[in-house]
């Protein structure tokens, strides 16, 4: 099966792991996901289109385990996402909170609050996100952290221009970014919500390991630009060439700039 070959090694730094395809690419990163849950450390956890296969295939390796061992792993279950939406609560469908919920939270039955995500209906954003980094801290930071790649080379919600060390905070969207997210809105960047809290570039690099996953051909430049020019602040997710235990999994179409 494809991703059972020896990983595709780029440098010292980095495991380039190229799989077939999306479902693929899916069934391996679910596979990481739960070696990390049986590692007991704190998952962090991210959104958008890309996870959504992720999370199914998650659903279905957990619910293939004998019901003891899946019971004892959901029971240990602690996790933080990267970020969500200022104005948008769990019960607003089109929030991170609801997401998780449907994907995560509702198959597998988990205890509530043990998917930990910024309270994006929280009076202070700049507060919440204070509040979230200290619960970070306290639960003793995030083991594996699962990542996507905006179109515009955001990381969690971290817009350019953006530094190696910015800690989480509440910031403005990019237009860009709006824009790729109005799916959700009904195809309207302007219903996007203009403010996101989201971990910073400190917390993601100081996970114990990070494991970015992108498809499809319509991020292939922008991860070659992550992946292969030097690390900057116009494309905040390169910065994940700087820790010692980051994997890349790709298929083909993502892949296909990087030489
Ligand atoms: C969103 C999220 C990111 C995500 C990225 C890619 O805005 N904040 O965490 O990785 O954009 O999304 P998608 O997988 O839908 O392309």
């Amino acid at each position: 099966m494809a991703g059972d070959g020896p990983p595709f090694v780029t440098s010292q730094l980095m495991t380039l792991t190229l799989v077939a395809d999306a479902a693929a690419v899916a069934e391996l990163v679910a596979g990481r996901l739960l070696e990390a849950l049986r590692s007991r450390g704190n998952l962090g956890l991210a959104t958008g289109r890309t996870m959504l296969p992720v999370y199914g295939a998650l659903v279905r390796q957990l619910q293939q385990l004998p019901a003891q061992e899946r019971q004892a792993l959901l029971a240990g279950w602690s996790s933080f996402n990267l970020d969500e939406y200022v104005g948008l609560g769990a019960e607003d469908p089109r929030s991170f909170a609801a997401f998780m919920d449907a994907q995560l939270g509702v198959p597998l039955q988990l205890a509530p609050g043990a998917l930990r995500i910024p309270d994006g209906r929280a009076p202070d954003p700049q507060l919440e996100a204070l509040r979230y980094r200290q619960a970070l801290q306290r639960a003793g930071g995030i083991g594996l952290q699962l990542l996507g790649l905006g179109g515009n080379g955001h990381v969690g919600f971290n817009e350019p221009p953006c530094g190696p060390e910015m800690p989480c905070r509440a910031l403005a969207l990019s237009p860009a970014t709006r824009e790729q997210n109005a799916g959700a809105f009904g195809g309207d960047p302007a219903s996007v919500p203009d403010q996101a809290i989201t971990l910073g570039t400190a917390e993601i690099l100081g996970a114990r390991s990070l494991l970015l996953v992108v498809t499809g051909g319509a991020k292939a430049e922008i991860l070659r630009r992550t992946l292969q020019d030097p690390p900057c602040d116009q494309v905040p997710a390169s910065w994940v060439q700087r820790h010692p235990q980051l994997e890349v999994v790709a298929d083909p179409e993502a892949a296909a700039a990087l030489s």
